[in-house]
């Protein structure tokens, strides 16, 4: 590869893919002690799609990139010069679903590959890593993939959470360009907080107790606290560092994860929710592929036009948040 001159980043082109089974609420009842009602009204969500056996968090990233290129063949795969991959649910520890990305399409074992562990944030994050190895001139062409099958980790005993999640992929390429199409790049982490949300591992014990199931778990309602509390502060920093106000902004991609949260910090902002993507209603929380999974059919079905700026912002365990404003290409 030769040399790559430092440069501004812009998006390129966007895919995506949901897995065929489809969860409804009325399908949760027959599982825990809930109802359609309580679901809609505290969450949103309607339905979500899932994955059957055999399908993993590659098969979607895969299939979210063959959704790329099939809508845009003029694409070049084998030029990217770097894989970044948003995932809490790989296959493996390793190898990474960068890795193995790199090897189902070919792309030269030359490229960065590397499985980042952002959560929620994942996709907003990768964006931003992007757009510095692209700065950096580490690298000209960056795939920056989401994928996430939630539900693998997803505890089906467990009413308050069990219901809120949904699984699927979304994949963006980034490239070098003249003028900066990603701006205001953000990204921040608040560990104090961590308790609320989260998986065990290698260890077991946090929070004063045990959890050996390695499955989520999360206390919504201090999650849905500490978003009201950060994530408006967050959103400014954004707006600041792009030299922009929420005026400039043509739609609002947030972390689909309750729509009754993203409602209130709608509210909060003064921000219409009609110029608001969401992806929670008909996928339920897809985690880290939230964000494309509610921006590439807006951009597919013309709500978002060339030139639109779309403020993203993403947020999840850890608990950590990530944050951009895109110029849709
Ligand atoms: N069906 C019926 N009742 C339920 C259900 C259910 N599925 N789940 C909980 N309840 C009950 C509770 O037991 C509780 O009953 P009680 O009052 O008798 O004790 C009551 O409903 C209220 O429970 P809360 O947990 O306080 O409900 P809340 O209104 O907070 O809604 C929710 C829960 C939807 C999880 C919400 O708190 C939320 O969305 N929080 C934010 C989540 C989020 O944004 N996560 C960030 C990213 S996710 C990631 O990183 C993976």
């Amino acid at each position: 590869m030769g040399r790559i001159l430092a440069a501004h980043a812009r998006v390129v082109t966007a895919g995506i893919f949901v897995p065929e089974r489809v969860l409804t609420n009325a399908d949760f009842e027959k599982l825990v002690d809930t109802n359609d009602e309580w679901i809609v009204q505290r969450t949103g969500i309607k339905t979500r799609h899932v994955v059957s056996e055999g399908e993993h968090a590659s098969t979607l990233a895969f299939n979210a990139i063959d959704d790329l290129l099939e809508h845009h063949p003029d694409v070049e795969i084998e030029t990217v010069d770097y894989i970044l991959v948003a995932s809490t649910t790989s296959d493996y520890v390793y190898p990474s679903l960068a890795a193995m990305i790199q090897d189902r399409f070919g792309i030269p074992t030359t490229a960065g590959a590397l499985d980042i562990s952002g959560a929620c944030a994942g996709f907003a994050y990768g964006i931003n890593l992007a757009t510095g190895l692209i700065a950096s001139g580490q690298a000209a062409r960056v795939l920056v993939v989401a994928a996430d099958a939630l539900t693998r980790s997803a505890d089906y005993t467990d009413r308050s959470t069990c219901v809120l999640f949904g699984d699927g992929a979304g994949a963006v390429l980034i490239e070098q360009s003249e003028n900066p199409g990603i701006l205001g790049m953000t990204s921040g982490s608040d560990g104090s907080a961590g308790k609320f949300l989260f998986r065990t591992n290698f260890r077991f014990d946090i929070n004063g107790t045990m959890d050996d199931t390695r499955l989520l778990r999360q206390d919504g309602r201090n999650v849905f606290r500490w978003v009201m509390e950060n994530i408006p502060g967050t959103i400014a920093s954004i707006l600041d560092r792009a030299g922009l106000t929420l005026d400039d902004i043509d739609w609002f991609a947030p972390h689909s994860a309750n729509l009754r949260m993203i409602e209130a910090l709608n509210k909060r902002m003064e921000f219409p929710m009609e110029r608001t993507l969401l992806s929670v209603v008909d996928y339920g929380n897809t985690s880290a592929v939230s964000v494309p999974l509610a921006l590439i059919p807006a951009a597919r079905d013309g709500r978002v036009k060339s030139g639109d700026r779309i403020l993203i912002i993403g947020f999840g365990g850890g608990l950590v948040s990530a944050g951009n404003v895109l110029v849709w290409p």
